[in-house]
């Protein structure tokens, strides 16, 4: 089984937490990818937080194309209430998902439920099968085993 693990990440949470779930699809014998989105031109946070309250996009440095994995598992902030630019980006270049599983982490000061919803309706729009998400808080990223605990939890949901 193959899985691809995309993420975006400024200050290393997310990178953290999408790193966690690689090691334990790992343990489980599940093949990963990992691609970190990276705008081309870094924004500050004002300019990110401005960019994602007005729905804009940014042009990611380029990727590889999702193709033959079995499991796509996102993993990215909230900003300004909503998914970052960067995100937008992947999701509006999403080939048809086909069915396959799909884990959505979305992290945040608080657990913003409707990011989730919201990424979780771009997905389903894209053709994905069975997806398990959650809403996460940042401060839950000083405790690793707390970190290891979710990203164990996900796999077992998302593999079962
Ligand atoms: C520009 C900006 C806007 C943010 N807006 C929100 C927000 O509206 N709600 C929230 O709960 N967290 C917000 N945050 C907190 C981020 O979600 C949190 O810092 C992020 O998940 C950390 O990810 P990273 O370390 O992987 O970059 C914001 C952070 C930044 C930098």
């Amino acid at each position: 089984m193959k899985a691809t693990v995309v993420y975006f990440s400024v200050s290393g949470k997310n990178e953290k937490l999408a790193q966690a779930i690689s090691r334990e699809l790992d343990t489980r014998n599940v093949s990963v990818d990992s691609v970190k989105l990276t705008p081309k031109n870094s924004t500050g946070a004002v300019m990110g937080a401005l960019m994602a309250a007005f729905r804009r996009s940014v042009e990611l440095e380029p990727y590889p194309e999702l193709g033959d994995e079995d499991l796509l598992v996102l993993v990215g902030p909230v900003w300004a209430s909503t998914m970052t630019p960067a995100m937008r980006t992947f999701l509006s270049n999403l080939p048809n998902l086909g069915g396959r599983r799909v884990i959505n982490v979305v992290c945040g000061y608080h657990p913003h439920e409707r990011v989730v919803e919201r990424i979780n309706r771009e997905l389903r729009a894209r053709g994905a099968g069975p997806i398990v998400s959650r809403a996460v808080r940042v401060s839950a990223f000083e405790n690793s085993d707390y970190v290891t605990e979710i990203a164990a939890d996900l796999c077992t949901k998302a593999l079962e």
